[in-house]
């Protein structure tokens, strides 16, 4: 049996690393799993229960209890089903982007998602995305970026997806959120947003999607 291949995909919000992992999964056939939507999923479902964002216990019992699978289509894109609910698009939306950062700071949350995410790597080759990857969940990666660039490049990006998908956002509010998230994700007690130390850093300002995939494609079969 060929032995499973995990590399981690770090870095703040917009900086490209959803395009960038998903293509460089594609291109090498692992699976490509997208952390910051299992967040996102317990924070959906959090806000259709009503929980405060202070409740922590409620909060951690969401993402204990929460029935979260990731599947990928015939197109190979990820869906996102919560009790065999498709909600890929609805953990998009303002309202979840805007409380996400409340429930990832949770230890309790963080304890339950990190355990699944490792859970996925064990079952094959992946290439994983999020904040603490590389950190925290699989610190024996075979392959760690950290993928970055600034703010309003990330903000432009985000304000083109939110577009995209059919929300009608204000860029100084898109670039406000990513200033506001960057906070809290770099600050936060357990697992912040940070650079593994062995992690390629990669300034993906100014370079096409294309790009940043042949620089992580080069290191990766560079050894
Ligand atoms: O990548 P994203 O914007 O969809 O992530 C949503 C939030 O989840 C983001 O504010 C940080 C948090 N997150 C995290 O704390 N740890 C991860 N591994 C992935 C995301």
């Amino acid at each position: 049996m060929t032995p499973s291949v995990c590399i981690a995909i770090d870095g703040p919000a917009g900086a490209g690393k959803s395009t960038a992992a998903k293509m460089l999964a594609s291109k090498l056939g692992y699976v490509y799993v997208d952390t910051g939507a299992m967040y996102r999923a317990v924070t959906y479902q959090a806000l259709m229960d009503k929980i405060n964002m202070d409740d922590t216990g409620a909060l951690t019992q969401i993402a204990e209890t929460i029935d979260l699978a990731l599947k990928v289509d015939a197109g190979g894109r990820t869906r996102i089903l919560i009790a065999g609910t498709d909600v890929t698009q609805q953990i998009r939306c303002p309202e979840v982007s805007n409380n996400v950062s409340l429930v990832s700071r949770i230890p309790g949350v963080r304890n339950v998602l990190t355990r699944l995410q490792r859970e996925l790597a064990a079952q094959g080759s992946v290439v994983m995305e999020g904040r603490d990857i590389g950190t925290k969940v699989l610190p024996a990666a075979d392959k760690k970026f950290f993928l970055t660039a600034s703010v309003e490049e990330r903000a432009r990006r985000r304000f083109l997806e939110l577009q995209q998908i059919g929300y009608q956002v204000k860029y100084d509010e898109v670039i406000q959120d990513i200033i506001l998230r960057d906070e809290i994700d770099s600050n936060r007690a357990l697992a912040p947003l940070k650079p593994a130390p062995d992690a390629v850093i990669v300034d993906c300002s100014g370079l096409t999607a294309e790009q940043v995939v042949d620089t992580l494609l080069s290191i990766v079969s560079g050894g």
